[in-house]
């Protein structure tokens, strides 16, 4: 029997606030800004705002490193205007979610600051203190994924601390039972006010294994993973934080699950009692074009694309439930990646329902639904992501050349990501009356909300009704999943089925014209087309030749 919830009908909005809409004119975004799009938001047809962190942070990762736990940045607004947002969206029929980033704080915490005031002060054990072989060599051989070692000495104290991120992120020591009563705090203090869940912040990583031993085999980069993904206790921890606050309340979870296989993550959000969160954020199918990381790109290919799909749809089937996006703050735009930017509005369309039909709830990162792009800037100094200095360094040192790792850089950066969402064709695409903190991409005059919102055909449009579809059709929730020609290189086909219904999805990832012939069993002629992207579309011999990324959706 299908266990049927909210949070698996509904669908999910995300904001970057910093670069969603900026309401006091200063260049920054804001929950003001927010405020005045939440009609906007709710248009779209979404049932609920992920915000990316908006607590007080001093940026060194763009709110991923919070100074705390309880408050606004003064950046984004206050409690005040925080609440006004939460009760908007609530009156209007949305949720509201809150990133919830407990692998690390900020080294500008006042935990941070206190632990490293000596060994006995009471939150020295809050963090991952150890000795090395004095200053010189760390207490193990760890990759940081931001910044060189994972290890950071203090003079003070002859001591260094663990930070799997950038410096300015120290680790917390989630095995003391203070820290985990913090945690557990700071989640009663926003659901008391009123949120309604969070996505858990690289949850997979809070529990490493005892005595942090060094790696055998020293990697270019990632050196320790093993020894903190999916560590010992985590799935402890989770239902410790589920039994002592989560079951308190009617929220939901999804956490951030890296790179993971189907069956580990069902070891967290298998449906029975064992499940630790509702959902889990993977990883695989973005990386039908990269290696590992964005920033090794390899040619697209579809193939490994659908493969990663299907083994996701069927992996969780039926007792787990999918979380389903092609784009965050974390990933270049998906139409620069898979689609084409040629046939922007086309290739935006069929990707939207590439993934929007499929079983899981639908996650639409701000910007995507007017098919915003990637935006290259000249110069390293012009980027801000701190991931992808990274990776410059590291490939770099590699000894790749520099053209072709500033190259790398451009296309893999997530700052392709954190523009300011372009509103309209006035200044500064409409996001900002003063100054944007970051580059507009010149491409809004073309490409913005304002002008779509009148275009009936447009992709902001498409959205729109494709989420509402998903809404009121239960096949496009609830149906199973089963996926045709599996070995093409060039579509994309499955189909859903609840009863007596079925949905037929068709996706050309290509400017070539392919012919489409209807699986077995499969008459095009008693299904009606629901979505399209060209006009005048024929049924020739139960099917059909595509047109550049061309996408049909057929319901029977
Ligand atoms: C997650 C976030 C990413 C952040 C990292 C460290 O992957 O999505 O933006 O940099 O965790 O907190």
């Amino acid at each position: 029997m299908e266990n049927k919830t909210w949070y698996k009908e509904m669908s999910v909005y995300q904001i970057w606030c910093r670069s969603f809409c900026d309401g006091n004119g200063d260049g920054i975004g804001d929950l003001w800004g927010v405020l005045s799009k939440l009609d906007y938001i709710k248009s779209l047809g979404v049932d609920g705002i992920w915000f990316s962190p908006i607590y007080p942070s001093p940026n060194a990762d763009y709110g991923y490193d919070i100074s705390d736990y309880k408050n606004i940045h003064p950046d984004f607004g206050n409690l005040e205007v925080f609440k006004q947002v939460l009760d908007g969206a609530h009156e209007r029929g949305m949720r509201v979610f809150m990133d919830l980033v407990i692998n690390h704080t900020s080294d500008e915490h006042p935990w941070f600051i206190e632990s490293k005031k000596g060994k006995d002060n009471p939150y020295h054990d809050y963090y991952f203190w150890r000795k090395g072989k004095g200053k010189k060599r760390p207490p193990n051989n760890w990759d940081s994924l931001f910044e060189g070692g994972a290890w950071e000495y203090d003079e003070g104290l002859d001591e260094w601390y663990l930070h799997i991120f950038s410096k300015k992120q120290p680790d917390l020591n989630m095995d003391n039972p203070k820290v985990r009563e913090e945690v557990k705090s700071i989640m009663r203090f926003w659901l008391d006010m009123g949120v309604d869940g969070f996505r858990e912040d690289v949850i997979t990583y809070i529990s490493k294994v005892d005595g942090l031993p060094s790696a055998k085999v020293k990697l270019p980069a990632a050196t320790g993973m093993q020894y903190y993904a999916d560590g010992p206790r985590v799935h402890e921890y989770l239902a410790e934080f589920k039994r002592d606050v989560l079951d308190f309340y009617d929220c939901f979870t999804v956490g951030e699950g890296s790179l993971m296989s189907t069956n580990t993550a069902l070891g967290y959000v298998q449906e029975g009692e064992n499940q630790v969160l509702n959902m889990m954020i993977s990883f695989s199918h973005m990386q039908a074009d990269c290696l590992v990381t964005d920033f090794i790109q390899r040619p697209f290919s579809l193939t490994k694309l659908k493969k990663s799909l299907s083994e996701w749809q069927n992996g969780l089937y039926p007792n787990a439930w999918n979380c389903l996006y092609l784009e965050n703050h974390d990933h270049p735009r998906i139409i620069s990646r898979y689609g084409s930017e040629k046939y922007r509005v086309e290739s935006g369309k069929m990707l939207a329902a590439s993934y929007l039909f499929l079983r899981g709830t639908p996650f639409v990162y701000q910007g995507q639904e007017i098919g915003m792009l990637n935006n290259y800037l000249p110069n390293l100094e012009d980027y801000r992501d701190i991931m992808m200095k990274n990776n410059y360094r590291i490939a770099r040192k590699l000894g790749l050349p520099k053209k072709k790792v500033f190259e790398m850089a451009q296309k893999g950066t997530r700052d392709n990501a954190r523009t300011p969402v372009q509103w309209s064709n006035e200044k500064n695409a409409g996001f900002t009356e003063g100054t944007p903190w970051f580059g507009v991409n010149p491409n809004y005059p073309e490409i913005n909300a304002e002008s779509q919102l009148e275009d009936e055909n447009s992709l902001l449009n498409f959205y729109r009704k494709a989420l509402e579809f998903r809404k009121e059709n239960e096949v496009c929730i609830y149906g199973d999943y089963k996926e045709h020609l599996k070995n093409s290189k060039d579509l994309y086909v499955y189909e859903r089925n609840l009863g007596e219904r079925k949905l037929l999805v068709i996706c050309s990832f290509t400017e070539k014209t392919v012919r489409f012939d209807a699986p077995e069993g499969i008459d095009l002629d008693e299904g009606k087309q629901v979505f399209g992207n060209y006009e005048s579309c024929f049924v020739i011999g139960n099917g059909f030749t595509t047109r550049p990324y061309e996408m049909r959706v057929y319901l029977f």
